[in-house]
């Protein structure tokens, strides 16, 4: 086996690393570092390398990465698991999915949940199938739209809530209308090296809203004064 660090082939040791970018940090859950860096305080990115799970399950220690990062959810109200799969139930939480045999709280599409449940919760998680083919081969499902499911998932978060998208390798550059994009994370699967990529977005509060629209009102402005 190649030992990257010993033979020579990195070669930066981990702690070079840690002092060259301070914004880093690494994570107790699992092997890995996530950055924010000075410009550009807003977002989130990083890579983690992290062990898979049968079935398309969530990877080991999934959650407990999201809650190290952004802390456990506050005092706590209540969360929904969207595509929910073979995810436990638990106090304050919502599983939704189109499998009846799955077992989940409400037996439904992702795409389109209950009107009532506008605003309703903390944190919205999602880890839909990644591709056409796995939708139908491994749940019997079709392929559910990402956007569609991010967009009913703004609608079921708080404003100040967190949305979690688990996706294979991919980058989705499209985040539902009253939300901000705050980081995308990349997991290395072991021991099959696959990609995945966690998207996040945040449901904007009245004052976000109010700080982006700011925002984008000096940027018009600086560039009218550039016509005058
Ligand atoms: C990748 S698995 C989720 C695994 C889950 N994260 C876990 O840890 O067990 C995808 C799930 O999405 C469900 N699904 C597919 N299309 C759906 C839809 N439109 N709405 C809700 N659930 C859907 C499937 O039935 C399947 O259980």
């Amino acid at each position: 086996m190649v030992d990257l660090i010993k033979d020579n082939i990195i070669k930066k040791t981990p702690d070079v690393v840690k002092s060259k970018y301070p914004g880093g940090f690494f994570l107790d859950n699992a092997t890995g570092v996530v950055f924010v860096s000075s410009n550009s305080p807003q977002y989130v990115s990083g890579q983690i390398r992290i062990r898979g799970r049968k079935n398309g399950q969530y990877p080991f220690g999934y959650k407990e990465i999201l809650e190290e990062i952004f802390g456990k959810c506050s005092s706590c109200g209540e969360e929904i698991e969207v595509c929910s799969g073979w995810v436990k139930k638990k106090p304050n939480l919502m599983t939704v999915d189109i499998n009846p045999d799955r077992d989940p709280i409400h037996i439904g599409d992702g795409q389109s949940l209950p009107v009532d449940w506008t605003n309703r919760f903390e944190r919205w998680y999602c880890d839909p199938p990644y591709n056409k083919r796995t939708a139908e081969k491994m749940y019997g499902t079709q392929l559910p739209s990402w956007t569609k499911l991010l967009t009913e998932g703004a609608r079921v978060t708080k404003p100040g809530g967190l949305l979690f998208l688990l996706l294979g390798d991919v980058n989705l550059q499209w985040h539902p209308q009253g939300t901000t994009r705050i980081g995308w994370l990349v997991l290395s699967i072991i021991p099959n090296q696959e990609a995945r990529a966690i998207h996040v977005y945040l449901k904007n509060t009245d004052a976000i809203t109010e700080r982006l629209i700011q925002k984008e009102t000096q940027y018009h402005i600086r560039n009218l004064n550039s016509y005058l």
